[in-house]
């Protein structure tokens, strides 16, 4: 049993008989397919808050057909991740940022917040547990996932009485099947995400299970992912799939200003964070198709890249508006994205100063 400093809580360790194989040194691990040996759980009941939190083997999980998340979806989860340096160093980056923004999610879904400190200790512990599994090679990290659902057997639609929190790790590669290559990216003008008032902010269920069928038709279409605009008037642009999006234009480098519609990513953050600092012209602001088509034909739209924990900076090369293929920057990546992308993985994994203090080394 691990005790917590500082917590009332302790974590007990089930341990495995048998250890996975772990995948061999440079093999292409994709994203979101393999899983270390453990996880961390632990339960939440209403009148007694969460318990039984335990390190365990990673494995299938027992559920009565009537458990309200698998009705109605009221879950909410995170992603998060850990780098291993050739020093041997184990980074986590800006954790702490996705419990904050988990618990903004509980609020929204009316599922009960986490004790975030608690919550990281656990997640240090579990990585550090699991540290062999952290791939080295460019690109590479291990996936932090931890999901929150709503575990009550009951059918009535209202907020569960009992909740599990679980975290499973996974050693990945690039999101995009072609890496860093620039992606294509359709602009979705018949279906919607979210509308203001709606679930856009939170990291829930099911925001990601409404979005496959747009992803579908636009890969049909020879796109990578959709950019969706504002779920009313289809004019404004929000984010894609699974990034937020930045335009270079002119000298501007411009992202969609939180909403209440369009998720809160903390590599968002963390690159206006690096622009501001390094003295670029930023700006969070509504921002049109017009004006981007607009830009474009004027030669003014210099880059445009989406950012993610999962996609990191990702540059986009096409944008598909309305039948017609805009190429930005010669379906190259640009110098601003390149720059990002360079200081993000670069703060990640040591390779340049953590001035801003994002990452805990463990
Ligand atoms: C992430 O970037 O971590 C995400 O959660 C996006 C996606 C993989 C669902």
């Amino acid at each position: 049993v691990l005790r917590i400093r500082g917590v009332n809580m302790e974590i007990e360790m089930i341990e495995r008989k048998t250890l996975k194989e772990k995948p061999a040194a440079g093999s292409e691990l994709g994203f979101g397919k393999l899983f270390t040996d453990y996880m961390f759980s632990m339960v939440y009941e209403e009148g007694r808050g969460w318990h039984d939190a335990k390190i365990s083997p990673y494995e299938p999980i027992p559920f009565d057909p009537s458990t309200s998340v698998l009705h109605y979806a009221q879950g909410v989860f995170e992603g998060a991740k850990a780098f291993k340096n050739e020093k041997g160093e184990i980074r986590i980056f800006r954790l702490a940022e996705n419990f904050s923004r988990m618990n903004r999610s509980c609020d929204r879904m009316c599922m009960p917040r986490l004790d975030a400190d608690f919550a990281l200790k656990a997640v240090y512990r579990l990585v550090q547990l699991e540290k062999d599994w952290i791939p080295t090679a460019e690109g590479t990290a291990l996936y932090i996932r931890p999901l929150m659902i709503a575990s009550s057997a009951e059918l009535g639609v209202h907020a569960a009485k009992k909740y599990l929190f679980f975290v499973i790790l996974s050693p990945v590669g690039a999101y995009y099947k072609h890496g860093l290559a620039p992606t294509k990216i359709y602009v979705e003008n018949h279906y919607a995400r979210t509308v203001a008032g709606g679930t856009g902010e939170a990291k829930c269920l099911g925001n990601y299970a409404g979005s496959i069928k747009a992803a579908e038709e636009a890969q049909k279409k020879g796109y990578d992912q959709v950019l969706w605009l504002d779920g009313v008037h289809k004019k404004y642009i929000e984010e894609v799939g699974s990034m937020n999006i930045f335009f270079v234009i002119g000298d501007e480098v411009v992202t969609p200003a939180l909403n209440g519609s369009i998720l809160p990513g903390i590599t968002r953050k963390s690159c206006l964070e690096i622009l501001r600092a390094n003295g670029y012209k930023v700006s969070e602001r509504l921002l049109s198709v017009k004006e981007v088509v607009k830009a474009h034909k004027k030669g003014r739209l210099k880059e445009v890249f989406g950012t993610g924990t999962a996609a990191v900076v990702s540059p986009v090369g096409v944008l598909g508006v309305n039948g017609e293929n805009l190429e930005v920057n010669g379906g190259r990546m640009g110098d601003v994205t390149k720059f990002l992308y360079d200081t993000v993985t670069g703060i990640q994994t040591g390779r340049l100063e953590d001035k801003f203090g994002w990452v805990t080394v463990l």
